[in-house]
């Protein structure tokens, strides 16, 4: 097990090359096994979540095979092969499995899915979704079972606009009899990058970023070729990065249009913005200032850059209240922030941190993903050194992070930690 260390201080320079989008790779991923010939998908980022997904694919009988950035997926001797536990524990998008499984083979056996624990996160709205296109659900100790005859079209209201349903949602209708309507459908880019994957081979999808998908379902769908979008959270971390700690930083392979919430509220707080075609330059403004954030859907602000933000913040001037109306408990990175001298409380589903407060190196612990991004943020503006554990969930969802903020001039490195720390740790 390793731990992150950073000596806070430096003034961060250069340009900064965005990955391939986590959250659409891992769906883009399950989707090849809907294909009858194999799927090849570029710009893939090198992340645990797309080694672990692609362990599974090979786990029902995929062919992988890998180089650099790209990957190409052989489905044609897949089985419906029960994928109860292991690996599937490890992340949420193993839900994937699910929708693209019952999609080729009208049935599947998948664990309840792991990942990132930010309060309760049903899935009800995937299972009504399999079930109203005909699937018999059922939940048998701690895995699902989804088999049906046949699938037929349906239409289906989400309650509430969730990304995984939409898409799981997609991948198996797009071999059901007949057309699907997702309404209140989530419209996050990822789910456009499926849709694109989806036509690609061969699958008949309209309306994929708009709150109604129609999906006509299609006997055979074949391989094809795919280039992923950039990824919009981890170009609003390094954005969130250069604003806290900056001289000026180019955010490289980004798709503006995907960060506006985050570069509206950047402005607001007084933060120089330029955007290019693909790129972003940000340089912090001479003074900062507080402002309040509500995550909501996209093209809300997201929640997954929120924790980020609230390190950001505590470096404004002024108080700041930060409201997750997507995940209400996802605040567990807050006791961490205050070990390092954040002023931050919260109350109800909120974050009110008192900012212009100098932050110290303290030891901290990453309790998921962008708890992690935001203590190595808080960590590059603190004086002196911050050891940050659990860099397995920061390793999850950021390619290379500590060689980037090192091109880019921190003082960061990773330690092996010793025995006795991991006993620590495991125990906390
Ligand atoms: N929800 C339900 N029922 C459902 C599904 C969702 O009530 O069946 C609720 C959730 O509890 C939540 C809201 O709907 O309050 C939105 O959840 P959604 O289903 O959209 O989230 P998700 O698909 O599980 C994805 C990302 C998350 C990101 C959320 C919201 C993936 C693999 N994960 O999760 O990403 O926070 O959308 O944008 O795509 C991350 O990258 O750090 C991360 C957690």
């Amino acid at each position: 097990m390793q731990k992150i260390l950073v000596e806070g201080g430096n003034l961060l320079k250069g340009k900064v090359k965005i990955s391939g989008a986590k959250n659409s790779a891992v769906a883009l991923l399950p989707a090849a096994i809907l294909a009858e010939s194999s799927v090849t998908i570029e710009g893939l980022p090198e992340i645990s979540d797309v080694e672990t997904l692609s362990d599974l694919l090979e786990e029902i009988g995929g062919k992988v095979s890998k180089s650099d950035q790209t990957i190409t997926i052989d489905p044609s001797a897949m089985t419906s092969m029960p994928l109860p536990n292991g690996k599937v524990k490890k992340l949420r998008a193993s839900y994937y499995f699910m929708g693209a499984m019952l999609g080729r083979f009208k049935q599947a056996v998948i664990g309840l899915p792991g990942g990132c624990y930010l309060g309760p996160r049903p899935i009800d709205q995937h299972i009504k979704g399999f079930e109203a296109l005909g699937a018999k659900v059922t939940n048998e100790q701690g895995a699902i079972y989804l088999r049906a005859d046949e699938l037929r079209g349906a239409r289906i209201y989400l309650d509430v606009p969730s990304v995984g349903a939409t898409i799981n949602i997609m991948l198996a209708a797009v071999r059901a009899k007949g057309k699907t309507i997702i309404e209140n459908a989530a419209k996050e880019p990822e789910i456009i990058d499926v849709a694109t994957l989806l036509t690609s081979m061969g699958a008949k999808i309209k309306g994929a970023g708009t709150d109604v998908i129609r999906i006509e379902g299609v006997d055979h769908l074949h391989g094809c070729r795919h280039t992923i979008i950039p990824d919009r959270i981890e170009a609003g971390t390094y954005t969130i990065l250069a604003a806290s700690q900056g001289e000026e930083v180019v955010i490289d392979n980004v798709i503006p249009q995907h960060l506006e919430s985050l570069l509206a509220k950047l402005r607001e707080m007084g933060v120089e913005i330029v955007e290019g075609e693909e790129q972003l330059t940000v340089r912090p403004g001479a003074r900062l200032n507080s402002v309040d954030v509500k995550t909501l859907v996209y093209p809300g602000f997201p929640t997954d850059l929120q924790q980020p933000f609230t390190a950001l913040l505590t470096k404004a001037n002024g108080t700041g209240v930060i409201t997750d109306t997507i995940y209400q408990a996802r605040f567990k990175h807050i006791d961490e922030l205050r070990r390092m001298n954040a002023q931050v409380k919260v109350e109800g589903g909120a974050s009110i941190v008192t900012g212009a407060v100098k932050l110290e190196g303290a030891k901290v612990k990453a309790s998921d993903l962008r708890a992690g991004a935001a203590l190595i943020i808080a960590a590059l503006m603190a004086d002196g050194v911050t050891e940050i554990t659990g860099v397995e969930h920061i390793d999850r969802g950021y390619e290379r992070i500590t060689e980037k903020l090192l091109a880019l001039g921190a003082n960061i490195w990773r330690e092996e930690m010793s025995e006795q720390e991991v006993e620590q740790f495991q125990n906390s």
